[in-house]
């Protein structure tokens, strides 16, 4: 029998995403983003993004069928976003799908956002390797992962204390007068700076913190640090070099990101490493995981920036994964979860 046709819903946070997979071909890949009504909170707002989901869904679902030339009807199964993410907004989507999968009499599988960011890459670059280290770095998390494979065996092995890592561009470019989201503003206003000029902290890389925190993050001090010296400058009434800011913050932010993200290849034996969410579209994190990974004899996989950042086809390639591993369907009674550890893969 030919592989199924898998519908895939997103709505864990500012992105309505429908994507339509059969096997690992992507048919349709279709997202609506509610980032600009965001903006001038320098951060989403869950009520407006619950509202922007429920205002998406129908017309994202109409151009996702289009795009594949399917009905309907062409549907085999339904995979949706279970968690982790704002409630409102997964309980958007997971009703969303629960109608679909109830009227089509098809089954709906709840997924690991987290794992689908991971599984994605299928898509693009085949078969995923096993085992890999997965880096996942974006608006709403940092995690590092160790994959044995996707549907049963994902452990996360590190993330962060506090800010995700995108959350800590958004907000420096905040405090540098850079429009939101600020991870593009950043980085296109490190191209004209010095990394090296300003000393940001590497938070969690002393040797006191290997015992407890070797593969964890944290990036709330680093936006205060870059907050004082801007009060500090300004204080004493000189410009602001927003350029050498921009590109030391980066810096510091990639520096932690690769120096654990290889740390753990080593730890574990494993050389093949794949890095996902919206900070892996990053300049400087790209060069230098380009740099390392020869250095380290590990291959990388970053898949491209439209699926790097939150999508539907991300969660269709995870559902396409348990459908065609014979994984049991949720039922329509699942409930959404805002925490979800990878562990748990399917709710
Ligand atoms: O994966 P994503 O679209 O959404 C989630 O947060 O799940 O990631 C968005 C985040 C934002 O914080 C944005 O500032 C950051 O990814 N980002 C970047 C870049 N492009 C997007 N951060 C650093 N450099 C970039 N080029
Ligand atoms: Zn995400």
């Amino acid at each position: 029998m030919a592989d199924p046709i898998v519908l895939g819903i997103e709505s864990s946070c500012d992105e309505t995403g429908i994507g339509v997979v059969q096997g690992t071909t992507l048919l349709a890949h279709q997202v609506a983003t509610s980032v600009e009504e965001h903006a001038r909170f320098g951060g989403v707002v869950p009520e407006i993004a619950s509202r922007a989901h429920l205002e998406s869904f129908v017309p994202t679902l109409d151009r996702a069928l289009a795009e594949s030339s399917l009905e309907l009807s062409d549907i085999d199964a339904v995979a949706v976003t279970g968690g982790p993410g704002l409630i409102g907004a997964l309980l958007v989507g997971s009703s969303g799908a629960k109608a679909l999968a109830w009227s089509l009499d098809r089954p709906i599988y709840a997924v690991n956002h987290l794992v689908a960011h991971v599984t994605v890459d299928e898509l693009e670059h085949g078969r995923l390797p096993e085992p890999m280290i997965a880096l996942l770095v974006s608006g709403g998390h940092t995690s590092l992962m160790r994959v044995g494979n996707v549907i049963d065996d994902v452990e996360t092995v590190g993330s962060t204390l506090d800010d995700a890592v995108g959350e800590a561009f958004d907000k420096v470019a905040r405090l540098l007068g850079l429009p939101f989201p600020g991870g593009p503003s950043i980085d296109r206003a490190a191209q004209e700076g010095d990394p090296e000029a300003i000393a940001f902290p590497r938070a969690l890389t002393a040797a006191k913190d290997q015992s407890q925190h070797r593969f964890n993050f944290s990036f709330s001090g680093l936006k205060t640090a870059v907050a004082r010296w801007v009060e500090d400058r300004q204080r004493q009434g000189l410009d602001l070099p927003v350029a050498d800011v921009a590109a030391s913050f980066q810096q510091a932010a990639v520096d932690v990101l690769m120096m654990k993200t290889f740390d753990a290849c080593d730890y574990f034996g494993i050389s093949d490493l794949q890095i996902g969410g919206g900070v892996a579209a990053n300049s400087a994190l790209r060069a230098s995981v380009e740099a390392r990974a020869l250095a380290a004899g590990v291959s990388v996989r970053i898949p491209s920036p439209h699926l790097c950042t939150d999508n539907g086809a991300m969660v269709a390639a995870l559902g396409s994964k348990l459908a065609r591993a014979g994984v049991p369907p949720n039922g329509l009674n699942f409930a959404v979860r805002s925490s979800l550890p990878t562990s748990s893969v399917v709710l």
